[in-house]
Order: C-alpha cells, then structure tokens, then sequence
C-alpha cells in the first residue's frame, strides 16, 4: 500500500487544524491579506511580520495556500484564487479542460450520480458536480478529504466527501471515477500495474459503468476487451489516456484533442495506408494521435500518405486544416549528410535552427553545435527515413 503510506505521510506534515481555522472569517481575512501583500513582501518577511500578531501555524498554512494558488493557476485558471491544495495533490490532480472534457462526456451519457474513488484535492470531482451530476469523493487521506470538501464549497457546488478506502466503500452511484494514485517516493511511476487502488481493482470496475484515468503511456494490451481508450492532448501536450468501462465505450480507440474537443477513432482509420516519398505538405501528428495508433486517420483527414509505415509523418500534396496535426509546407529537400547539410543552411544564411526528428538516431543539440551554424534567417528542418534512408526536409510551419 505505497500511495496510503504516502498518504498519511502527508496527512503529518499538513497541519489539518491550521487548515480548519483558516476556512474560519479569521482565517479568510488573513488568507485575503497574505494574497493582497505576497509580491510587495516576500513569504519569508510577511510570514515573519504576521507571526507577530497571528498564530504562526495559520500564517504558515495562509502562505503556503497563497503559494499554492498562484501554482495552480496553470491547471485551474481564475478558480486557483479560491480552492485550496497540497503540492502533492496538486501535482496529481487533472487540469480543469480535461477534467472538464470527462465530466461532459459522463453527463452526456445521462448519468446522474458519481463516486470518485480516491478524490484527492477534487480536480475531477468538482468537474463532475460542475457538470450537473451528484458526487460523493473518498480518499484515504485526511487532509485530502477536507480539502475537497472545501473546494468544493468554495465553488458553491453540492457534493459529499469521506475518508474512506476506496476498494471497500458501498459503490451505489451511476458511475464509478477513479484516478489511481500513480507516484510514489521514487517519482511518476507509468505502469498503471503498480497504481494505488490497484490495477486489479480498476480493471473490475470498468467491466461495469466506470471511468479511469491512466498513464497515457499505457501499453494497448493492458486495455481490457471492451474498454475504450481515450487518449487526450490539451494545447498540443499529451496529458492522460482515460478508459471507459464496458457500458460507456463507444469506439476502441479515441483520441481526443483540447481546447478543440475534436476527436477521432479507430472508426475512422482506412483499412490501409499508402507509403510513398514526401509530396508539398508534412504533418506531424499530435502525440495523442500516436499513443492512440490513430496515425492513419490522420492521413485519411488530409488524403495523405505515410513516409514510413513505423513513423508517425503524414504527407500529402493537399492543404488540409486539421487540429489532429502540426501541419509544413515542404520548401525543399536538403542533402542529409553533415557536411553538405552545412553548406546548404550555411548558403541560405540559417543561424536558428528548430530541429524535429523521428525514427533517426539525431540528438538536436548535438548536431546543432556540429553544423556550427552562422546567419540572421531561422529555419526548421526534419529528418526523417523515407525507404530506410534518411532525409533531411526544409520546412515551414503553417498552424
Ligand atoms: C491521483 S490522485 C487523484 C487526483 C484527483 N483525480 C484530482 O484530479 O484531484 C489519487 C488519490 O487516490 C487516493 N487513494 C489511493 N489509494 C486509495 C484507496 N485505497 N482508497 C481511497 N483513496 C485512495 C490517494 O490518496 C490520492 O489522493
């Protein structure tokens, strides 16, 4: 049980009582006066000058929130400013325009209740009840639990959450949501094998009306029959793979792209794909697109073809606007060897460089200090394999 031992580690070393007393008036008062004057003053010397007159667990428990929120502004935009954190929770929670994007779906789907089977600070619970549903949230963690609660509160959403194991509670809701803990001391850990509830555990609730969140490096063969896989990007960083138990599962494979909410399955993949040399546009699939094994849709979105069949480019002689790829114009074939890559960005005065590659073995930074490049132009280049031979390609971004 690595993640309850890390649990109630940190249940120690989060003062639940300095917490409590900061939901107070009291407490609220100096939380507004922390965040009016953090900036002005440093933690350190406002901690110091408000420990004067304030109980020095609330001012440490004031500041350290106030910390927290400007941390998660990136994963829960304005509403950082209102809900509370741990670092830990913080880190695992999902950002909001995913846990959004879920909670939709399972409204959608017209369920009404939720249980999320291990809540920590609520990233998802408070999108669920966002969405309309009733929720209930378990965790084993203590702190986790009140915070959550808190969180919730502070949004004016309805909602109960209860120190409870996850793997024991009464499972009485429409769907099940579970976010397995997925670190441990010894950092992220991948394998949604070794997660907290267990993989046994999650694999038993998606044969019923449930919702996981995973690792999106997940392995496909992990997926149990039945089960959809749905991999997410959010502003072009793959950021989740979500499973969708039996009664929820409307494709195999998905991949689904945010702010976009575009979204593509193993439905829409052509039987096969053509291979052939590089034509007037290059595209570079999403990382989603990839995980998912949806590469070939892509090349049917933009009546293209692949350069390799292993490789995930996509080329095409047509301009095709899709949120599924990074999509290059091709302004010309370089010579692929060092030298006479040198002279050819050399003569067309390149001195910065973006470099992408796949499927050879090119370390950007390396190669850039080998071509020891001079000249005001900026360029981008991809090297690749087309036939097992590698190739150098001058691009030019369009979106
Ligand atoms: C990845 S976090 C959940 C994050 C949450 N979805 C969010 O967005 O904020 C996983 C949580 O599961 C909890 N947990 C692990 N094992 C549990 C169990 N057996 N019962 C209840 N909670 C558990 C951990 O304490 C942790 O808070």
């Amino acid at each position: 049980m690595a993640s309850a031992n890390a649990a109630r580690k940190e249940a120690a070393t989060v003062d639940l009582d300095a917490f409590e007393r900061l939901l107070t008036p009291g407490g609220q008062a100096l939380l507004a006066e922390v965040a009016a004057r953090a900036g002005i003053e440093t933690d350190l010397a406002l901690g110091t000058r408000l420990r004067r007159s304030h109980d020095p667990a609330l001012v440490a428990s004031a500041v350290t929130q106030n910390h927290l929120r400007g941390l998660a502004r990136s994963k829960f935009g304005a509403d950082a400013a209102r809900l509370y954190f741990t670092h830990d929770a913080l880190q695992q929670a999902t950002r909001r325009s995913v846990a959004v994007h879920r909670a939709a779906r399972v409204a959608a789907a017209g369920l009404r209740t939720a249980l999320d089977l291990g809540c920590g600070i609520g990233g998802d619970l408070l999108a669920l009840a966002g969405a309309g549903l009733q929720v209930r949230g378990v965790d084993l963690d203590p702190v986790r639990v009140r915070i959550a609660q808190a969180n919730l509160d502070a949004l004016g959403l309805a909602g109960t959450v209860e120190v409870r194991d996850a793997t024991t509670v009464q499972r009485d809701a429409d769907v099940c949501f579970a976010d397995p803990a997925r670190r441990d001391g010894r950092g992220r850990r991948f394998d949604p094998r070794h997660s907290e509830p267990g993989w046994d555990f999650v694999t038993g609730l998606l044969q019923g009306g449930a919702v996981a969140k995973v690792a999106p490096g997940i392995a496909h063969d992990l997926v149990p029959d039945g089960v959809e896989a749905e991999w997410v990007s959010d502003g072009g960083d793959l950021v989740e793979a979500c499973l969708w138990g039996r009664p929820l599962a409307t494709a195999t494979r998905r991949v689904t792209v945010l702010p976009a909410g575009a979204t593509l399955t193993d439905a829409d993949t052509p039987a096969d794909a053509t291979v052939a040399p590089v034509g007037a546009w290059l595209y570079e699939p999403d990382d989603a697109v990839g995980r998912a094994g949806l590469v070939t849709a892509v090349v049917e979105q933009v009546g293209g073809w692949l350069l390799d069949r292993h490789l995930a480019y996509v080329s095409s002689d047509r301009q095709v606007a899709t949120p599924f790829a990074t999509a290059y114009r091709v302004v010309e074939e370089l010579p692929y060897r060092d030298k006479q890559l040198r002279a050819a960005l050399r003569e067309r005065r390149i001195g910065t460089l973006t470099i992408k590659r796949r499927g050879v073995e090119v370390i950007p930074e390396v190669l850039r200090k080998r071509l020891d490049l001079h000249g005001d132009a900026e360029a981008t280049i991809v090297l690749t394999r087309v036939a097992g031979q590698g190739r150098a390609l001058l691009v030019e971004r369009c979106w």
